[in-house]
């Protein structure tokens, strides 16, 4: 496996998806405009929910997209674990495809297990797929398609492998996969649902089979989809041979420029690393928030972006920044991805 920039990542996950007559629809805001009961836009699918509802006809059946994404307030919340978590953000960028009554288990496998490993170049004994607990269509198609033996499929209940965006909405059975970061430990009988640590997810692939209503039922949808998520931050870190979301070429930057802001050596900035992780993940946030229209305000997105400001600015006072220095990191998230979220610019 070679190295391998974000940008690179990126780019290459949308251009084998087009070669495989896939559309590339750009990212939507994270204020999503079609559902105002969502806080933001917290996955790739949000901009298609109602295609895979089938109440609105698009001019292709299969997408891909670079998505932005806000986890902060609402279902999908990780702002508490933002600076301890090596792994969690408030704002990331998901690469997903979609088939919208197109191709449905079978492609959406053969699709992430070709571009894994071939494109990518990934070690296939180093990847590991889990599975919804009944769902024996996916198990064999992991052993049929990507040889994977049955012992290194695991399968997992509701809380992992069945998603969702909300209480209602379009959902499904999920099968991830996990990176293997100690192969050296061999097949101990650990698995994704034993070991963290050894096994970290890096794809999530949805089969979108249902609607919620929100009482409680699930209605099978007329027409299958697949709706699949990789965090570029994840896979950043296993093509940078890194550990954590911070020593990729999306973060570093940014930790540099607080290391100079602060004046900090490189072992005084190790010992403030939680600050830094928190000041580097609430600077991108702020940026793209704030480029897609919203203000800090005492309500609703509004309170959620004064609530990340605030935030940033008491670990940016831990470390003894002053000022205005959220200007200072908008300055460097510009320059490392205006050119792929034209929005972020046109607010400098
Ligand atoms: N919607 C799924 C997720 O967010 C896959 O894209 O994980």
């Amino acid at each position: 496996m070679q190295y391998m920039s974000s940008r690179e990542v990126r780019s290459r996950y949308l251009q084998f998806f087009a070669e495989n007559g896939h559309t590339i629809v750009p990212s939507s805001s994270l204020v999503p405009d079609n559902d105002p009961t969502l806080i933001f836009t917290s996955a790739g699918m949000v901009q298609f929910k109602d295609t895979f509802l089938g109440n609105e006809k698009r001019p292709y059946n299969r997408a891909t997209s670079s998505q932005k994404i806000m986890r902060a307030g609402g279902k999908h919340n990780d702002l508490e674990n933002v600076g301890p978590s090596i792994r969690h953000h408030t704002f990331f960028e998901m690469l997903g495809n979609f088939s919208f009554g197109d191709y449905f288990k079978r492609g959406a496998i053969e699709f992430a297990w070709k571009l894994l490993t071939e494109n990518f170049g990934l070690d296939p004994n180093r990847l590991w797929p889990t599975i919804y607990l009944d769902d024996d269509e996916s198990f064999h198609l992991w052993q049929e398609v990507a040889g994977i033996p049955a012992h290194r499929i695991t399968r997992r209940g509701k809380e992992d492998n069945f998603w969702s965006m909300g209480d209602t909405g379009p959902c499904g059975p999920n099968s991830e996969i996990y990176w293997d970061f100690h192969p050296e430990l061999g097949e101990n009988g650990d698995n994704p649902a034993t070991d963290e640590d050894r096994f970290f997810e890096i794809w999530n692939l949805v089969f979108m089979q249902f609607d919620q209503p929100g009482d409680g039922s699930l209605v099978p949808l007329e027409r299958p989809g697949v709706d699949t998520g990789m965090g570029l931050e994840r896979m950043s870190v296993v093509m940078q041979g890194v550990h954590s979301d911070y020593e990729t070429d999306l973060f570093v930057p940014i930790m540099q420029r607080i290391r100079e802001l602060v004046g900090h050596t490189a072992d005084e900035m190790q010992q403030h690393i939680v600050s830094y992780r928190v000041l580097a993940d609430h600077g991108r946030a702020a940026t793209f928030l704030i480029g897609d229209g919203v203000m800090p305000s005492n309500e609703w997105r509004g309170y959620v972006l004064r609530r990340i400001m605030r935030r940033a600015m008491v670990h940016g006072r831990r470390v003894g920044l002053e000022g205005p220095f959220l200007g200072e990191l908008a300055k460097v998230v510009i320059e490392l991805m205006g050119d792929v979220y034209p929005d972020i610019v046109a607010r400098k």
